[in-house]
């Protein structure tokens, strides 16, 4: 069975005027696609293709002879998780993510900072997590495809800060995109699930 590329949660014009339909259909419909299709191709006579995406990703990661595997799984992991993180009009954090947040941040201007931080600071493509950390919520940004499973920690909210996530909408203003994301976007019930998950 070959990886498909899941539809995105929403209509292509729901995050407007934040992420246009545009971006949405170049990242989702080309981008995220073309992960998906190399992946398969990579994959296609090798036992690995019987797995499940995140063994494929903890298997290759590592590897020198699986690079091309490892940033292929690891990005059509991290794109179906980060449109996951964004619903249109985004929220506020309620219930067990707001408890955490102010537990381990102090508040959620310190944890916007923190992320927008992590953010604006990651040189080159890359991606910014909320993570759960032995049982704490953390902070952390991974350069290229690599994601927070390979640490053994469980991912909560990601924002992709490759340039083609921002660039037509924003151009090189990417704290301009992450500012829009956290304010704007951020789908606190996703969070929520995904602690619900990880029993935190
Ligand atoms: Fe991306």
């Amino acid at each position: 069975m070959a990886f498909e590329l899941p539809p995105l949660p929403y209509p292509k014009e729901a995050l407007e005027p934040h992420i246009s339909a545009r971006t949405l259909e170049f990242h989702h419909g080309k981008h995220h696609q073309a992960y998906v299709t190399n992946l398969n191709n990579l994959l296609k006579d090798s036992d690995l293709a019987k797995k499940t995406l995140e063994e494929v990703i903890r298997l290759a990661w590592g590897d020198a002879s699986k690079a091309g595997v490892f940033n292929n799984s690891a990005q059509v992991w991290n794109h179906t998780f980060f449109w996951n993180c964004m619903k249109k009009g985004g929220g506020q954090p309620s219930g067990k993510a707001a408890d955490l947040i102010k537990a381990d941040f102090g508040s959620l201007d310190a944890f916007k900072n923190e992320l927008k931080n992590a953010a604006v600071t990651q040189f080159g493509s890359g991606w910014a997590w909320l993570v759960l950390d032995k049982g704490k919520l953390k902070v952390t940004k991974t350069p290229n495809a690599e994601n927070p499973l390979v640490h053994g920690q469980t991912p909560l909210l990601t924002v992709d800060v490759w340039e083609h996530a921002y660039y037509l909408d924003y151009q090189n203003r990417r704290p301009d995109f992450v500012q829009a994301f956290m304010d704007s976007l951020l789908n606190w019930d996703f969070v929520n699930q995904n602690l619900q998950k990880a029993g935190g």
